[in-house]
């Protein structure tokens, strides 16, 4: 064999090694890999491809010994390769990841405390007829105070007790504003319930909360009596609370409303006997209502003496607190994910 020959071999040898060793270290990486396969067997550039370019100039015996020689390590180097990436293949995505990891729990979203309980609360009044509308949170002066009736200088109009957005606007502290706009914008008969978000300058404590909820209802039309508003509340909170709840209608006063009522409920938490939680009464109040006053009929231009109504308003995060025993009116705004987690399957 000539010399020539000769080391030509011996550099095939010495690739072969140096190939198979960087394909060891390369083996967890899969472009490395791509890159020795071109830079040791490419067509054009490869180095083993290149030393059997050689092979025309070589007399016909060393042409078979290098040719068999090259085809071997070829043939080896592709081997070596394609087990290495076999085996990079069959590992998990992630190199390195740590798969003894617990696997993440599934999220599942929960509705908010107060929408369960308006929604609860609007599908029975649906059962009487009322369908359900919302009003604006950015009210006039007008529609919260003036057309229902506030005399001037009540003390709900200082800017003490509302939060103003200007002259004459203001966030409403009451859903009632949307009577007036649904007795405005609609003729009787009227049945509606107007869930909504209300605010006053109330300090955030236990107790309260500079904004709040309120669910409001109206019913307007001919032949409308008292007796219809004790049925419908009397009602309500039987589906709401429990069928033997006893319900009691005190004599109150609303600017909207006349006669007006305060409607108190045995307390769910010790049937009426006396607990810390209905601080010894025996009975929780649930909300306010009354018969539209005519003053409120004269203002958004329905007859009072052809129509008359009943209304009521009710403070659902009490509503939602009673309900699901929550002690802090503050857990209702602070989006911790461990209280709103418990409400996962109360939908
Ligand atoms: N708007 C009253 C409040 O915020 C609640 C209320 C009482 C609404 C009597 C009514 C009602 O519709 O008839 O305290």
């Amino acid at each position: 064999m000539s010399a020539k020959a000769a080391d030509l071999v011996a550099a095939l040898a010495g690739l072969e090694r140096e190939a198979e060793e960087r394909i060891h270290a390369a083996a967890r990486d899969g472009e490395a890999l791509q890159r020795l396969r071109t830079e040791y067997l490419g067509r054009k550039a490869g180095r083993v491809t290149g030393i059997l370019r050689e092979l025309p100039a070589l007399p016909p015996e060393a042409r078979r010994e290098l040719g068999q020689a090259g085809n071997q390590a070829k043939a080896r180097l592709e081997q070596l390769l394609a087990e290495a990436e076999a085996a990079l293949a069959a590992r998990p995505a992630a190199a390195g990841a740590d798969l003894t990891m617990p696997a993440r729990r599934q999220w599942r979203g929960a509705l908010h405390p107060v929408t369960l309980v308006v929604d609860e609360i609007c599908d029975i009044f649906r059962e009487l007829g009322l369908t359900r509308v919302v009003g604006p949170e950015a009210e006039s002066e007008r529609n919260n105070f003036t057309a229902l009736n506030f005399p001037p200088g009540h003390p709900a109009l200082d800017a003490q007790d509302s939060f103003y957005l200007g002259p004459g606007a203001l966030l409403r502290t009451h859903t009632s504003p949307v009577q007036v706009r649904v007795m405005e914008a609609y003729r009787p008969p009227i049945r509606v319930t107007i869930p909504g978000r209300c605010y006053r300058r109330d300090p955030f404590d236990a107790s309260h909360s500079p904004v709040f909820h309120q669910v409001e209802g109206l019913v307007v039309d001919e032949g409308i009596n008292l007796v219809d508003l004790k049925a419908a509340i009397t009602f309500f909170a039987r589906r709401f609370l429990s069928p033997g709840v006893t319900v009691r209608f005190r004599p109150s006063f609303f600017p909207f409303t006349e006669p007006s009522a305060e409607v108190d409920v045995s307390c769910p938490q010790c049937d009426g006997s006396g607990c810390p939680v209905c601080k010894h009464t025996g009975f929780m109040e649930l909300l306010g209502a009354g018969m539209v006053d005519p003053a409120v009929f004269e203002a958004v231009g329905v007859d009072p003496e052809r129509f008359t109504g009943w209304a009521f308003g009710m403070g659902l995060d009490r509503a939602a607190m009673i309900r699901y025993g929550i002690p802090d009116i503050r857990m209702l705004f602070e989006a911790d994910m461990r209280f709103h987690a418990q409400f996962v399957d109360a939908a």
